[in-house]
């Protein structure tokens, strides 16, 4: 565990939580469970399916704290069921949820939006990367009798067009949405739930769009900080959004991108 990217602390003690999403150690999902688990949180994790426990099994067990790990596809309800039941069993309750999780087909991340989504690309896109977000906050509101926080992740292709996003933006749109209408109907309840958009970053997920490359530059070179986005600034939004730093903070959803997304026009050349 990189211990000196993400500093520790009390923030997360005595809440427990699941990560949705890790594939590998370039993971959103991974950079935030380290922040997490740094502040003392106690955390369990789901991973997509028996080829990336090799993979996912070690990075886990590198963490404090004893974190265990379940199997779920998010596509799947009896996997769902059987990931939440095991939560159920071992923890009785939880205090938050990091949804970290998307996929749309290599065919429909490229090209024409309109020409390439298929019928089936277009819910499966939808599916994985939208509902699966309400099902997991209906499932994880269930073990939250005493409030709790929830994450999910987004980016900027669901308020604007970027070329090759495609059906993935729109997925995007329907996330943040959804983020809202879960915020809602939790408020009550004292689960607050928010959304990171995040800037690209490289990671398995980011390798699947085409110009992938040309959109990590463009991310860095016309952003107000002139940088990359960092997985500590990720994480540390995360680590706000899930901690009691951020009481009061729901249906929100937070840029993290180095100010990409409020630039109008790149820069301009002097004229004068
Ligand atoms: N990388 C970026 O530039 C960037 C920017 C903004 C937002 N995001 C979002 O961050 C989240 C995490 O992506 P990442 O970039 O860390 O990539 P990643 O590939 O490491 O993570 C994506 C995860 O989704 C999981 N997944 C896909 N289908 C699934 C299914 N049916 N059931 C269960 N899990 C499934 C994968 O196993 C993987 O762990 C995604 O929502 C992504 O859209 C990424």
């Amino acid at each position: 565990m990189s211990d000196s990217v993400f500093p520790a602390g009390n923030l997360m003690k005595g809440k427990r939580g699941l990560v949705m999403g890790v594939a590998n150690k370039n993971s959103i999902a991974w950079g935030i469970a380290q922040q997490l688990a740094a502040q003392g949180a106690k955390l369990a994790f789901s991973y997509q399916g028996e080829e990336l426990e090799k993979r996912v099994r070690p990075l886990v067990e590198s963490l404090p704290g004893n974190p265990f790990m379940v199997t779920a596809d998010v596509t799947d309800d009896a996997s769902m069921d059987a990931c939440f039941d095991a939560l159920q069993k071992k923890w009785g309750k939880m205090d938050f949820l990091v949804h970290a999780i998307a996929f749309a087909g290599k065919d429909e991340l490229k090209g024409s939006f309109t020409h390439n989504t298929t019928r089936e690309g277009f819910k499966r896109a939808m599916d994985v990367s939208a509902f699966s977000f309400v099902d997991a906050a209906k499932r994880a509101s269930a073990l939250m009798p005493d409030g709790g926080a929830m994450i999910s992740m987004t980016y900027l292709g669901s308020e604007r067009v970027v070329p090759n996003y495609n059906v993935m933006g729109v997925a995007k749109a329907a996330l943040e949405a959804s983020t809202r209408y879960i915020a809602r109907d939790l408020g009550p309840a004292g689960i607050r739930v928010n959304a990171i958009s995040a800037g690209p970053m490289r990671t398995l997920a980011m390798a699947g769009i085409s110009g992938g490359k040309t959109l990590m530059k463009t991310g860095k070179d016309w952003s107000m900080l002139k940088e990359d986005t960092r997985m500590e600034g990720v994480a540390g939004a995360a680590l706000y959004l899930l901690s009691d730093l951020g009481h009061s903070c729901t249906g929100e959803v937070l840029h993290v991108d180095a100010g990409f997304h409020a630039v109008g026009v790149p820069d301009i050349a002097d004229e004068g």
